[in-house]
């Protein structure tokens, strides 16, 4: 498949603001996933917001920091265009860059919220999630407090990231929640049960967070140039022992991909449209790139439909992969 049409767009939950089918994870341009080279990132978030992404995905914790104040500037130039979403959460600062302990308290959620706004330099967030649930504040007084930043003009719209079907159905229940993001991909498929039927059930878009596995169901090259300093080193799926039996794995999406004429990148992110129709969802998933050339294929993916058999071939996968996500 060659070329890329301009993304359709859809409305972000009930009735909010446009966004393209396909959004753009900025998380790597700034930490996890080895050196960075901002130009070429720049270019990618320019070149992503002429192909139709509108929504580009942030949260205060990548980079500490670093990630928002990356995009300020573009955020900025390109204000009413761009439908910015971060995240609040984790306690993790640059002084206690270990301390991945969770905060849903209002007054940290506040103090979040109003350091984001001016890392990025904007008075609005317009998606603003729960990038994960404490059990330790009920979780009516967390959405309540991000509530409060809606009615005051600083939030257009609440998300909640990695939450159970229950817990989407009772934030929901406090303040209409717009969006959903969790990990979902031909490897990760946990919330197609009740997760994405709660979603669909409430009008909220499904925002699949790591559509390519982060990275590894983009094929071989891929999983075999991790750097050093690459995060996923520790992760349970590219362990040494899992990824080769992972590899394994991927090696049949690419020759499903080599068949189709197209990359194993945009099987994995064609498949999440296919299955969305399945569920009636609607759908924006964030594939994290840092490169105008991957950004462009996975733009492309968007108008690639895979038959039914493609997609019978792929159904086991999930079950086989080797590692929890995390
Ligand atoms: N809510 C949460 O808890 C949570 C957790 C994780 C991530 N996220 C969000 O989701 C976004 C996406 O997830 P992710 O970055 O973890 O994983 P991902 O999108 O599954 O994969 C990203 C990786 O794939 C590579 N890649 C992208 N397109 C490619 C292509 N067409 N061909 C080959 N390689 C390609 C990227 O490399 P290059 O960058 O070098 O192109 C990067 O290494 C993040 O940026 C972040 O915003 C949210």
């Amino acid at each position: 498949m060659t070329g890329t049409n301009r993304l359709p767009q859809i409305a972000l939950g009930n009735g909010g603001p446009a966004i393209g089918i396909q959004g753009l994870g900025c998380m790597g341009m700034s930490e996890f996933y080895g050196d960075t080279d901002e130009t070429e990132s720049l270019a990618t978030l320019k070149l992503a917001l002429e192909l139709g992404v509108t929504m580009f995905d942030t949260a205060d914790v990548y980079g500490m920091g670093e990630n928002e104040r990356f995009l300020a500037p573009f955020v900025q130039a390109n204000r009413d265009r761009v439908v910015i979403a971060t995240k609040f959460g984790y306690a993790r600062t640059p002084e206690r860059q270990d301390d991945w302990s969770l905060d849903n308290r209002p007054e940290f959620i506040r103090q979040a919220a109003e350091n984001s706004l001016q890392r990025l330099g904007i008075e609005l967030i317009d998606l603003y999630y729960m990038h994960r649930r404490s059990t330790d504040v009920p979780l009516a007084e967390s959405i309540g407090a991000m509530a409060d930043l809606v009615a005051e003009g600083k939030v257009r719209a609440l998300g909640l990231s990695a939450v159970s079907a229950e817990d989407l159905r009772e934030a929901h229940a406090v303040h209409p929640i717009a969006a959903l993001q969790s990990e979902w991909s031909i490897f990760t498929r946990d919330i197609e049960t009740d997760i994405v039927p709660a979603a669909v059930d409430l009008g909220v878009t499904v925002v699949p967070y790591s559509p390519l596995g982060r990275g590894m169901l983009t094929g071989q090259a891929f999983a075999e140039n991790l750097s050093a300093g690459d995060a996923r080193s520790y992760f349970p799926r590219f362990s040494a022992e899992n990824r080769a039996a992972n590899m394994r794995l991927v090696a049949k999406i690419e020759e499903i991909a080599a068949g189709q004429g197209v990359t194993s990148a945009q099987v994995a992110v064609a498949w999440l449209y296919a299955k969305a129709r399945e569920l009636g969802a609607a759908l924006s998933p964030i594939p994290g790139t840092r490169s105008r050339k991957r950004l462009q294929e996975n733009v492309a993916a968007a108008s690639l439909t895979l038959d039914q058999a493609v997609i019978a071939e792929l159904e086991p996968l999930a079950q086989e992969v080797a590692g929890i996500a995390i």
